[in-house]
């Protein structure tokens, strides 16, 4: 047996962690979801699930991956064993191994578009297409989505870096990607938070942020806001089990949870200040869809000071926060691959990424470059949704939900408490009310929220993104 990877300390781990959650979540998918809620009370509502639901369920995560230090089948195997439902627990795991293969085919896809933004503006070609809403939108939606050939080849390239990163194993390849990656991510980040400060979108941005109207409040942006708050910090599937599997013991768990929130949570909000910021000041229509990012933004940046500079930058920055993601989801897969059927690490990240990435070309051609594809309607809702968004609505909607209420029943009625005590202990110091309080939120709190969210989709067909 190889031996086991381990982060070089608790820095390694919080920025592995935080490369993982902070991704197209945060950027892309947050600002949206906030504008379309309504801003001030969603955002409010957004940071009490993180703090219910996020943080416990993150907290039981990290713990049960470094208690077992193996991935999320061999995890619940081990620690499900002599307690009731014994080896179905292996299960859970199992349906977080097959989350991560689906979630990591299709985000690989969106991913590659940033790629594509990459290469526009090294040929120099982004900023006259920039400069022209409708050309840039044009070659967005009818040159580039139906465009099989590049939609297949940007993909497999960040199938490609994703596979590079995870192949040189935890110290190598993935602790050291972060570590630069993420610093540098708030660097851009935080110079596009201080330009869009100057300009007269800054201060209607903060208020529609910030001053909370509750009437504006309804059930599916509460429903919205703890799914999100799922997705954004990667919980439900058990990527932040494995990465827990390689925390040191004497890394502290519950202080390196909070802060991975507390990242996570700034970060989408930073987003959103510069988005907001660029939406005011121009009076933009923010159309619903995924095109916000890729044909609105670009149109904007480029007319700021140093334009073309800022938005090369952006998407840079981009595509950084997405491979610190999409390695992790790659991680989930070849952990399970080494762990449970002995492959090497290269072999396990090699087949299975190859596996992962041809599956992903399915949903890469489903945007218009194969009619049957981007037909394919998998759950019988009103519109087709190809392959790509059925994929996505399964994952966001079922599958991490689903996961996630599990892994709060696990930690919270089926292990001992005792146990569950001495792992969170272990590196920091004793605990004292707060571990009932995260008992209790793991026992009571996450489960009924993630129920009442399950609940509504099976039985009212309420959809989350
Ligand atoms: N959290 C990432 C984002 O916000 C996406 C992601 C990475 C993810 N790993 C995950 C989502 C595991 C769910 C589960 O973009």
């Amino acid at each position: 047996m190889q031996q086991r990877g381990q982060w070089s300390g608790r820095l390694g781990f919080i920025l592995a962690a935080a490369g993982s959650a902070i991704g197209l979540g945060n950027l892309w998918k947050f600002p949206y979801m906030t504008h379309h809620n309504e801003g001030g009370a969603f955002v409010l509502v957004y940071i009490g699930a993180v703090l219910l639901v996020g943080l416990p369920i993150m907290a039981a995560e990290v713990l049960l991956g470094r208690r077992a230090r193996r991935n999320p089948v061999g995890t619940f195997l081990a620690l499900g064993e002599g307690r009731p439902g014994g080896k179905v627990w292996g299960g859970l795991g199992f349906l977080g191994v097959s989350a991560g293969f689906i979630i990591l085919s299709y985000y690989s896809v969106v991913a590659g578009w940033t790629l594509h933004y990459i290469v526009l503006a090294i040929q120099g070609k982004l900023a006259s297409l920039a400069m022209d809403p409708s050309a840039l939108s044009t070659h967005f939606s009818e040159g580039f989505l139906a465009d099989g050939t590049q939609q297949v080849s940007y993909h497999l390239v960040f199938m490609a870096a994703t596979v590079g990163a995870v192949y040189f194993g935890v110290k190598g390849g993935i602790e050291r990607v972060a570590k630069v990656l993420m610093p540098l991510l708030f660097a851009i980040l935080l110079f596009l938070v201080i330009y869009s400060a100057t300009t007269d979108g800054f201060s209607p941005a903060m208020k529609f942020l910030f001053r909370p109207n509750f009437g504006d409040l309804t059930t599916s942006s509460i429903l919205e806001a703890v799914g999100q708050a799922f997705f954004s910090l990667s919980l439900g599937m058990g990527a932040m089990l494995t990465y827990g599997s390689y925390m040191r013991k004497d890394s502290s768990i519950p202080r390196s949870v909070v802060e991975i929130c507390f990242l996570d949570s700034l970060m989408g909000i930073l987003a959103c200040v510069i988005m907001f910021s660029i939406i005011f000041t121009f009076d933009l229509e923010v159309s619903q869809s995924a095109t916000i990012l890729f044909t609105t933004l670009p149109t904007v940046l480029i007319q700021l000071p140093l334009g073309s500079f800022v938005l090369t930058l952006f998407f840079v920055l981009v595509a950084f926060a997405a491979l610190t993601s999409t390695v992790s989801l790659m991680e989930v897969v070849s952990s399970y691959a080494i762990d449970e059927l002995g492959w090497t690490r290269q072999r396990a990240t090699l087949t299975m990424g190859g596996v992962i990435a041809v599956f992903g070309v399915l949903s890469a051609l489903s945007f218009g470059a194969n009619a049957t594809l981007s037909g394919v309607n998998l759950f019988g809702k009103e519109s087709s949704l190809g392959v790509f968004s059925s994929l996505d609505y399964l994952a966001a909607n079922w599958l991490l939900p689903l996961g996630g209420l599990l892994i709060a029943l696990f930690v919270g009625w089926i292990m001992s408490p005792g146990d569950v005590r001495e792992e969170l202990e272990e590196g920091h110091r004793p605990l004292g009310r707060q571990f009932g309080f995260l008992r209790f939120t793991l026992r009571f709190v996450a489960p009924i929220a993630v129920g009442a969210i399950l609940f509504s989709v099976i039985f009212l067909g309420a959809e989350y993104q």
